[in-house]
C-alpha cells in the first residue's frame, strides 16, 4: 500500500485535522512515513493566519516538487486546510505539480480523492465546497503503536468562527460557526480515556462560543459549560483543557466553573491583542481593556493559580505609539505568564487590509522587539517564583530534545522536564522545581514521589 507524508502548519485545530486524516488513509491500509524522500503521497496542511505561514508552505511544496518528480515521477502533492481553502485551484494554477487541493470541510474526503488519483480515475482534484455536517467528521485518531498509550488528546467541538475580527481570514477559511452534540464530543473522550489517555484538549476556533445556535442555556449555563460539565463526568480523566476560548465568552458561568470543577486546568488563554480600546473596537473584538481586566480579576479570585497567557497583534492599522504603549501598560497590569506576539499580516478579504494607516516593516519590528522583552522579563519573572517549590504534573512521556528527560504540565500549563523514564508516563506526581529555563522548569522528583 502507498505511503503518506503528512506535514501540519499552523496550530492545534491543524494538528487534530492532520491527525484524523492520517487516521483515515491507516485505517485504509496507507502507512504512514517520516519524510516526504520516502512518500508516495506528499499532503501539505496549511496555515493562513499570516502571510508568512503561507510562504512556506508553498515554498516547502515547490521545492518538494523540484526534487522529488526527478526521481519519483508518480509522486502525488496534495496542500489541505486553510491556504486550500482560501486559495483552491490557483495553488493549482501556480504549482502545475500539485494533485490535490482539499478544504477545511472535506478532511474526510481526502482517502477517497487519493484512491481516485492513484487509480488514474482523476488527474487533479480540487474540493473547497461547504458541506453541512463537516464538523463532525473530525473524529477518528491514531492508535499510538507503542507499549504505553498517549497520555493527552485533542477533541474537535466545532469548526467555524462568526466573530469576523477585521484582521483574521479564520471566519472565510473555516465557515460559519458549527458544533458537534454534546454526547457525541463525550462518547469520543470516553473512547480516549478506555485507551489510557488522561488530559483531554476541546478544540476549536472560539471554543467558548461552542453550541450557541444549536444548544440553549441551561440553569444559566451556557452550552459550552454544559459540555466541560459532561466531560468532566468522565471517570478517569484527569484534566480538561481547551483552546482557543475569546474573552468575551468568560462570562459568570465559565468562572464559576473554575471553582466548582476541580478536573478544568488551572489556565486560560486570553488572547487580548491590544490593550488600547480605540484598536479593540476597530479589531472588533467585542470587549474593551476594563472588561478585559475584570475578567483576568475574576478568573484569579476563582483559582489563585491560575496561568494567564494571551495572544497579541502589534502593528495594527493605524496603531500609534499612545496604543502601543496601552498595550505594554496591559501587559505590565495583568502579568501573563506567556504572550504570543504577532506582527499585524495584511490578510485577503479581511476589513483590517483595506483601513488607512498600514504601519512600515520597520516600526512594526521595532515596537515587536520593544513589546517581546517585556513580555519574556514578566514571564521570567512568573517562571523562576517557582524554584524551590513543588509543582504537581501529569507526565506526557520522553522530552522531544533530550530522551534521558521526561515532559510533564502543570495544572497551569507550565511544561516541567525532569530526569524519569517511560514508567512515569501518565503518572500525576510532585516535583521540586530546581532551576528554570526559557519557559521551561526543571524539577527533581527524587525528593516526593519516588
Ligand atoms: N481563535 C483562533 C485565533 C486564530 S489566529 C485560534 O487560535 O484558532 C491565532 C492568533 O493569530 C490570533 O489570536 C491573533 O493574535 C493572531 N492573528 C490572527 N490574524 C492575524 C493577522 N492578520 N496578523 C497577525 N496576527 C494575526
Ligand atoms: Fe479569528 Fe477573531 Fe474568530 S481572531 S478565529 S475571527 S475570534
Amino acid at each position: 500500500m502507498p505511503t503518506v507524508f503528512i506535514k501540519t502548519y499552523g496550530c492545534q485545530m491543524n494538528e487534530r485535522d492532520s491527525e484524523a486524516v492520517a487516521a483515515q488513509l491507516v485505517a485504509k491500509g496507507y502507512s504512514l512515513v517520516k519524510s516526504e524522500h520516502v512518500a508516495d503521497i506528499v499532503l501539505l496542511n496549511t496555515c493562513s493566519v499570516r502571510d508568512n505561514a503561507e510562504q512556506t508552505a508553498l515554498g516547502k511544496m515547490s521545492a518538494m516538487i523540484g526534487l522529488g518528480r526527478k526521481d519519483r515521477p508518480d509522486q502525488i502533492f496534495g496542500f489541505l486546510g486553510c491556504m486550500a481553502q482560501s486559495r483552491g485551484q490557483e495553488l493549482i494554477d501556480r504549482l502545475p505539480d500539485v494533485d490535490l487541493v482539499v478544504g477545511t470541510q472535506k478532511f474526510h474526503r481526502v482517502a477517497d480523492y487519493l484512491d481516485d488519483l492513484l487509480e488514474g480515475r482523476r488527474k487533479k482534484i480540487v474540493d473547497t465546497d461547504a458541506e453541512s455536517g463537516s464538523e463532525s467528521t473530525i473524529r477518528e485518531h491514531l492508535v499510538s503503536g507503542g507499549s504505553q498509550p498517549s497520555v493527552t488528546a485533542f477533541v474537535s467541538i466545532m469548526q467555524g468562527c462568526n466573530q469576523y475580527c477585521t484582521f483574521c481570514i479564520v471566519p472565510y477559511t473555516r465557515g460559519e460557526e458549527r458544533s458537534r452534540p454534546i454526547p457525541e464530543i463525550v462518547s469520543e473522550c470516553q473512547q480516549m480515556v478506555s485507551r489510557g489517555v488522561k488530559e483531554i484538549t476541546l478544540l476549536g476556533q472560539i471554543v467558548t462560543s461552542y453550541g450557541k445556535r444549536e444548544i440553549a442555556k441551561h440553569e444559566g449555563k451556557t452550552a459550552f459549560v454544559q459540555l466541560i460539565e459532561a466531560v468532566h463526568d468522565i471517570d478517569g480523566l484527569e484534566r480538561i483543557r481547551f483552546t482557543s476560548p475569546h474573552p468575551k465568552g468568560y462570562g459568570d458561568d465559565l468562572v464559576e466553573a473554575y471553582v466548582r470543577l476541580p478536573k478544568l486546568a488551572s489556565h486560560a488563554h486570553l488572547p487580548v491583542q491590544s490593550g488600547s480600546d480605540r484598536v479593540l473596537k476597530l479589531m472588533h473584538r467585542g470587549y474593551d481593556r476594563q472588561r478585559f481586566l475584570e475578567i483576568v480579576q475574576k478568573l484569579r479570585l476563582a483559582r489563585s493559580n491560575i496561568g494567564i497567557t494571551s495572544d497579541i497583534i502589534v502593528g495594527f492599522p493605524g496603531e500609534t505609539e499612545e496604543d502601543f504603549n496601552q498595550t505594554l501598560s496591559l501587559c505590565r497590569e495583568v502579568e501573563f505568564d506567556n504572550a504570543f506576539l504577532f506582527k499585524y499580516s495584511p490578510r485577503r478579504d479581511t476589513p483590517a487590509a483595506s483601513m488607512p494607516g498600514q504601519l512600515p516593516e520597520s516600526l512594526i519590528e521595532e515596537r515587536h522587539a520593544r513589546l517581546l522583552e517585556l513580555v519574556n522579563e514578566i514571564g521570567a519573572r512568573k517562571y523562576d517564583a517557582f524554584i524551590g517549590k513543588q509543582a504537581r504534573i501529569l507526565v506526557e512521556g520522553p522530552s522531544k530534545k533530550n530522551s534521558a528527560r521526561v515532559m510533564g504540565r502543570t495544572t497551569c500549563n507550565k511544561i516541567v522536564l525532569f530526569e524519569g523514564s517511560e514508567r512515569h508516563k501518565g503518572q500525576v506526581m510532585d516535583v521540586s522545581i530546581t532551576r528554570v529555563g526559557s519557559f521551561t522548569l526543571y524539577g527533581d522528583p527524587a525528593i516526593v514521589n519516588l
